[in-house]
């Protein structure tokens, strides 16, 4: 009882992640069973809404329409406080310090109020803005894109009510691979935060994320691990335990393993610095560093030179969960 009322006060993206990934492993176990498929909900209910035929790219790999139809069914409610979106919002009180602090860490020099100046960050799948904006005030500028179109059409209007970002923040609908011929090693800086359990294609998307980035640039990814205690919460307390259960479309198989991210990073070009775990605390809705990376993650890799892909023996690791 006790603990279907704590479920019921999650903020909805939580709940959303969690019943999502109960759901997710459930059609898996039972494909052969499943009188209806998760995406046919979808589909009814973007039909019954009249959304446009393709509100998103589809031209490229990363982009898996059934997630994206889940983003645009709630692409007005992002900038809701209380809402589906509540601990993104809450998420920033952990993830923008550490990606200030990680990144100042390794400049010699800042402009005081504006510790971020001079750096230019791609915000990849930046939804409504929720991080975009508080890195643009840092003094970034910052290039925000996300493949739903109305992500972006929210993410404008809500940059539109301050001056001081108009300049800082540009926004475009579009997928990463979109933009990885025309941005060659163009960012500092390359964000993907609660992202990478949402993509098709993770070697593309990876891969891709080293092609816009400068040698020696930065790359920040939250996510949520694939993980026996995520299946324990999700699954079995979630749905079987409390039966709470929403229709959801996150694909448990998704989900990223904190090795297996960083062994992709590496087999890229990448060197993964830092691995930390993150936790959510339904009750105060405030996120926390933990030492376990069993279900919620953040990674910081950087973009290897030519000079150390050349020497096998750098590793420089500085900070494991
Ligand atoms: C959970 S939201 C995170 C939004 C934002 N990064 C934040 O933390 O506030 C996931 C976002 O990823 C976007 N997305 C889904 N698939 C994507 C892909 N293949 N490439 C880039 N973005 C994608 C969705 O449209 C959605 O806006």
């Amino acid at each position: 009882m006790a603990g279907r009322w704590l479920l019921r006060r999650m903020p909805g993206y939580l709940y959303c992640q969690l019943s999502q990934l109960a759901r997710g492993a459930f059609v898996n176990k039972c494909k052969s069973h499943q009188p209806y498929s998760i995406s046919v909900g979808l589909t009814e209910a973007r039909n019954k809404m009249s959304l446009p035929n393709q509100p998103y790219s589809t031209s490229h790999t990363t982009v898996d329409p059934r997630e994206i139809r889940k983003f645009q069914l709630l692409a007005h409610k992002w900038w809701d406080e209380q809402g589906e979106y509540a601990a993104l919002h809450s998420m920033n009180d952990i993830r923008v310090p550490f990606i200030r602090d990680t990144v100042l860490n390794m400049r010699s020099e800042h402009e005081l109020g504006r510790p971020l100046s001079g750096l230019s960050i791609l915000d990849v799948g930046c939804g409504g803005g929720l991080l975009t904006e508080p890195l643009g005030r840092l003094g970034a500028s910052v290039t925000g894109i996300d493949p739903l179109e109305d992500n972006i059409k929210t993410a404008e209007l809500h940059k539109s009510f301050d001056p001081v970002l108009d300049k800082r923040i540009q926004y475009k609908s579009c997928t990463l691979e979109d933009i990885v011929e025309e941005s060659s090693e163009t960012f500092d800086v390359v964000i993907a935060s609660e992202v990478v359990e949402h993509v098709a294609d993770l070697e593309t998307f990876v891969r891709s994320c080293g092609e816009v980035l400068k040698p020696e640039g930065s790359l920040f990814i939250t996510t949520i691990n694939k993980s026996q205690l995520s299946y324990i919460f999700g699954i079995v307390v979630a749905e079987r335990v409390l039966g709470i259960v929403p229709a959801g479309t996150h694909d448990w198989e998704k989900f990223v393993p904190p090795e297996e991210l960083e062994r992709l990073l590496e087999s890229n070009g990448f060197l993964v610095k830092t691995v930390k775990g993150m936790l959510y605390n339904p009750l105060f809705g405030s996120w926390s560093w933990i030492g376990s990376t069993s279900i919620n993650y953040a990674l910081h890799a950087v973009k290897s030179s030519a000079q150390s892909q050349l020497d096998p023996n750098e590793t420089s690791q500085e900070n494991r969960g």
